[in-house]
């Protein structure tokens, strides 16, 4: 189930989503490590043009990447041709394999200013910017786009074409429109139909989240899956998904593992950022992976609410001791309406 783009060889079909404020250096190693061989692609979070062309080290940390997580694709996003050229560019000199244009974020504050979403509104300047950056870039361009901005305009295919025609390499669909946001289910339909429509690999996005999920979503003629918020909840769902898929068995890994895992986490942030930052990013895993821990409601309240590292790996260190000891609760805890809130929260203010 290999596949190519343009010559780079796609060794898995399961992809990395681009997750913003989630897919940095560190949670990519994590998912690499954690994965081994069953992840065909990296995506990075998406990198504003503006900020990238304007030297900002932050952009520069967001394309760092370690051998591990290749092939990599850098994604931008924005508006202006000259930034985005000079922005794949910059992609290019800085190792990406690939550079990927955001034409799905729904976000506000990216579509006001005619980035993200918007571009599947402007198909005329859309096809400027993929043929202005495919001319200057050697690396192969790929492009992500929504199922359409609404359910009036659902002009995925069109789009799509269109990219074809101007030098893309690959094409991603999320299939949501940018109204409907993350609310639903993603149409694999119209993803589908594109898929068959074109001669590049199209790779489709939404709601893969275990073997059933990517067996049925292969189904509808993709080259490759993209897998964005499982890997928060279940990190090693490309290794599940890839061992199954080729016809082994998959060891679910232990309850114990899922603590190991954060601490292994903990170790790659602590490389990339200060303790401040790596703590958030701390609580994001934590408030998505302990759910698949029976009876880890109150062990999740405490870490989420943690004011500094040592306290978040105290709480750690008392829950091993508390699943080794098999004193917990065996009822499945399902998010409750307040940690609903806060991952809708946490979703919606960085999604795109
Ligand atoms: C927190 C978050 C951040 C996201 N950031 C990006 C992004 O930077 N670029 C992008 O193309 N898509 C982004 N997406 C969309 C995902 O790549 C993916 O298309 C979407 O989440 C559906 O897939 P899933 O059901 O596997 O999560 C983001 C999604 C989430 C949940």
């Amino acid at each position: 189930m290999q596949f190519k783009i343009d010559n780079l060889a796609i060794k898995s079909p399961l992809i990395l989503a681009p997750m913003s404020g989630v897919t940095n250096c560190a949670f990519r190693e994590l998912i690499a490590l954690t994965n081994p061989g069953a992840v065909g692609l990296f995506v990075t979070e998406f990198i504003s043009i503006e900020a990238l062309t304007r030297q900002n080290p932050k952009c520069f940390q967001m394309m760092k990447y370690t051998s591990t997580q290749r092939p990599i694709s850098v994604q931008i996003f924005g508006y202006d041709l000259k930034r985005m050229v000079l922005a794949a560019k910059m992609a290019e000199d800085a190792g990406a394999d690939i550079v990927d244009i955001n034409s799905g974020c729904p976000a506000p504050k990216v579509v006001r200013k005619g980035g993200g979403c918007e571009l599947m509104r402007q198909p005329e300047h859309m096809a400027k910017l993929l043929s202005g950056v495919k001319k200057e870039i050697k690396i192969p361009l790929t492009l992500k786009i929504r199922a359409g901005w609404d359910s009036d305009s659902r002009n995925a295919l069109e789009i799509s074409k269109l990219a074809e025609e101007s030098g893309v390499s690959m094409l991603a669909i999320h299939g949501r429109t940018k109204a409907e946001g993350y609310r639903g289910f993603a149409d694999w339909d119209i993803i589908g139909n594109v898929a068959e429509e074109l001669s590049i690999p199209v790779v489709g996005s939404g709601d893969v989240t275990d073997i059933e999920s990517a067996k049925k979503s292969l189904e509808s003629g993709v080259k490759g899956l993209m897998i964005g918020r499982a890997s928060l909840s279940n990190p090693w769902v490309f290794r599940e998904i890839h061992q199954q898929l080729n016809g082994n068995d998959y060891q679910v890994p232990s309850y114990a593992e899922t603590i190991d895992l954060m601490q292994h986490y903990l170790e790659l942030l602590l490389k990339e950022m200060p303790e401040k930052g790596a703590i958030g990013k701390m609580k994001q895993i934590a408030s998505q992976v302990t759910r698949r821990v029976p009876g880890s409601k109150p062990i999740r309240h405490r870490l989420t609410r943690s004011q500094s590292l040592s306290e978040f790996d105290s709480h750690l260190e008392a829950w091993r001791s508390e699943l080794l000891g098999g004193s917990f609760d065996k009822e499945f805890d399902s998010p409750n309406s307040e940690d609903r809130e806060l991952l809708k929260t946490n979703y919606e203010a960085r999604t795109c």
